[in-house]
C-alpha cells in the first residue's frame, strides 16, 4: 500500500527534475532538423531570425510546410524581409495541437500569427482562420478569405504542450499584405506603426513636437521601448496636456520611451527602476516596471499605469499600449496630494481624476495580437498554469519533493 503512491511520486519528481533544468523550453532549428522533409523552411526561419523568435516565445504553434510546398513560395523571388512576413503567418501566438485543431469550438476560429505582432500587417491580415471542414479536414487560409482553404493539417510533428506545437500543412499561407514590400527595419518608422496600430492620438503628438518624434526615431537602431496610451486615453488627458509648457510636453512624450529593447519577458523578470528617452543629468524622468501577477505596471510615483497589449515586438523594438498616461512626478507632483502619501494612493487619485483612464479605446475594432495573452480554453490553461508555476517555483519544488520521496520510500 506504501509502495504504489511512491511509484507516481517519483514519476513526479523525474518530471520536476527535467523541467527545472531546462533552460531554453525549445530550439525549433533542432526540431526541425530531425525531419528533413522540412530543411528548406527549416533554413527560411534561420535566414529571416525567425527561429530566435519562435524560441524565445512560449505557447506558440508553427505550421511548417515540406520542401515541395516551399519550392512554390522561393520561386516568387521575394526578398529576405517580405518572405520573413510571409513565413510569420506560419506562426501563431497560441497552441494548437492535432486534438484542439479538430475540435474548434463552433468548428472556426480566428488565430493571431507572428506577422500580425509585427506591425507591418494591416488590420487583421495577420489573422488566420481555421476551420473543420468537412469529411474530419482541418484547413488554413487568410482572415479575408472566399471560403477556399488552399492549406489543410496534414500532421502533428511535435507537440510539446503548451509551450510548442509544430504542424505540417500541405501548402503555404500567404496573402497579398504579406507579400507587400516591406521596408528593412532600419527603416521603421515608429510614428507610422504606431497610428497604424491603435495609438494614433500619441503618434499624432509626437509628430506635433518634431524633435521629440526625431529623437524617438534615431534610437530605434540602438533598441528602443515605447509606452503608448491608447487613444480614449490620451484623449481624456489632453486638456492636462495643453497646460504643459512646451518643455514640459517634450519631456512628458520622452518619458514614454526607454533607449534600450525589452521584450515582455524581458520586463517581467527585469523589475526596477528605469531611465527613459527624458532623463537628463539631475532630471531623472524615471520609473519602476514591477510585475503583478501576469501584468507588468508602470510606476512612476504620481500614478501606476498597466501594460495593456503588444504593438510591436521584434528586436531592435517593441511597443507596448498602457492604460494611463505615464505622468512623471517632475511635472506632476503638485497635482497629487502634499503629504508623501503611498505611490498607489497617489495612481488612486490621479486615476480618478484623468476621466476615461480605464476606457481602452480602441479604434481600429481589430482583435488584440495575442502572444502574451492566454486565450487557451480551461483545460489548456490549467495545464498552463501547471507549466509557470513549476517555471517559478523551480528547485524549491523540486527539492521538497525529494525530500518527499526519500521519505516515502
Ligand atoms: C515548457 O517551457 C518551460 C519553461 O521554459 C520548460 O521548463 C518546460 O520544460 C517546457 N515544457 C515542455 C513539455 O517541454
Ligand atoms: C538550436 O539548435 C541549433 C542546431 O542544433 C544550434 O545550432 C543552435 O545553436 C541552437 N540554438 C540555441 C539558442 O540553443
Ligand atoms: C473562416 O472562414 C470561413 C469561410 O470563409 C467562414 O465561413 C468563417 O466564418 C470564418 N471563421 C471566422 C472565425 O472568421
Ligand atoms: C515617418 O513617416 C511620417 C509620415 O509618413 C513622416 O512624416 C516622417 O518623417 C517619418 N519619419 C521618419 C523618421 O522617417
Ligand atoms: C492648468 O494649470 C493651472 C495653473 O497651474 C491650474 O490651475 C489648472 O487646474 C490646470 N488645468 C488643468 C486642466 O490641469
Amino acid at each position: 500500500m506504501k509502495v504504489s503512491p511512491a511509484v507516481p511520486l517519483s514519476v513526479t519528481l523525474l518530471l520536476f527534475l527535467f523541467l527545472s533544468t531546462t533552460t531554453y523550453a525549445h530550439n525549433i532549428t533542432k526540431i526541425l532538423a530531425k525531419h528533413p522533409e522540412f530543411s528548406t523552411f527549416n533554413h527560411y526561419l534561420t535566414v529571416t531570425h525567425l527561429a530566435a523568435e519562435i524560441n524565445r516565445r512560449q505557447t506558440i504553434t508553427v505550421c511548417a510546410i515540406d520542401n515541395a510546398a516551399m519550392n512554390v513560395l522561393l520561386e516568387k523571388h521575394l526578398p529576405t524581409y517580405t518572405l520573413k512576413n510571409v513565413l510569420s503567418l506560419h506562426v501563431f501566438a497560441d497552441y494548437f495541437g492535432a486534438k484542439k485543431l479538430h475540435q474548434i469550438t463552433k468548428g472556426s476560429t480566428l488565430t493571431a500569427t507572428m506577422f500580425q505582432a509585427t506591425g507591418e500587417a494591416p488590420g487583421t491580415s495577420g489573422y488566420i482562420n481555421i476551420t473543420n471542414m468537412k469529411g474530419g479536414k482541418v484547413g488554413f487560409a487568410n482572415e479575408d478569405n472566399d471560403g477556399h482553404f488552399a492549406a489543410t493539417f496534414v500532421k502533428s510533428v511535435v507537440e510539446m504542450p503548451y509551450n510548442i506545437s509544430v504542424i505540417q500543412i500541405s501548402h503555404i499561407l500567404t496573402s497579398a499584405a504579406a507579400e507587400a514590400p516591406v521596408a528593412a527595419p532600419s527603416d521603421l518608422n515608429v510614428t507610422t506603426l504606431m497610428a497604424k496600430q491603435g495609438c494614433k492620438s500619441f503618434s499624432d503628438l509626437l509628430k506635433s513636437h518634431p524633435d521629440v518624434a526625431k529623437t524617438f526615431a534615431e534610437n530605434v537602431q540602438s533598441g528602443l521601448t515605447v509606452f503608448c496610451p491608447t487613444d480614449g486615453v490620451i484623449t481624456a488627458f489632453m486638456p492636462k496636456f495643453k497646460n504643459l509648457t512646451k518643455d514640459g510636453q517634450a519631456s512628458l512624450l520622452l518619458y514614454h520611451g526607454i533607449p534600450v529593447y525589452n521584450s515582455m519577458g524581458m520586463l517581467k523578470s527585469n523589475n526596477g527602476l528605469m531611465n527613459t528617452l527624458a532623463t537628463e543629468g539631475k532630471k531623472k524622468y524615471d520609473f519602476t516596471v514591477q510585475n503583478d501577477g501576469d501584468d507588468v505596471k508602470l510606476e512612476t510615483k504620481v500614478v501606476t499605469a498597466t501594460i495593456s497589449g503588444t504593438l510591436y515586438d521584434e528586436e531592435p523594438l517593441s511597443v507596448y499600449k498602457v492604460d494611463k498616461v505615464l505622468l512623471p512626478r517632475e511635472l506632476f507632483k503638485g497635482t497629487v496630494a502634499e503629504e508623501p502619501a503611498p505611490a498607489p494612493k497617489g495612481a488612486k487619485k490621479k486615476k480618478k481624476s484623468s476621466k476615461g483612464g480605464d476606457d481602452d479605446v480602441d479604434d481600429d475594432g481589430a482583435p488584440e495580437p495575442s502572444q502574451d495573452d492566454d486565450e487557451d480554453p480551461a483545460d489548456d490553461s490549467a495545464n498552463l498554469n501547471f507549466a509557470n508555476h513549476v517555471k517559478s517555483s523551480g528547485l524549491f519544488v523540486t527539492v521538497v519533493i525529494s525530500i518527499i520521496c526519500v521519505a516515502i520510500i
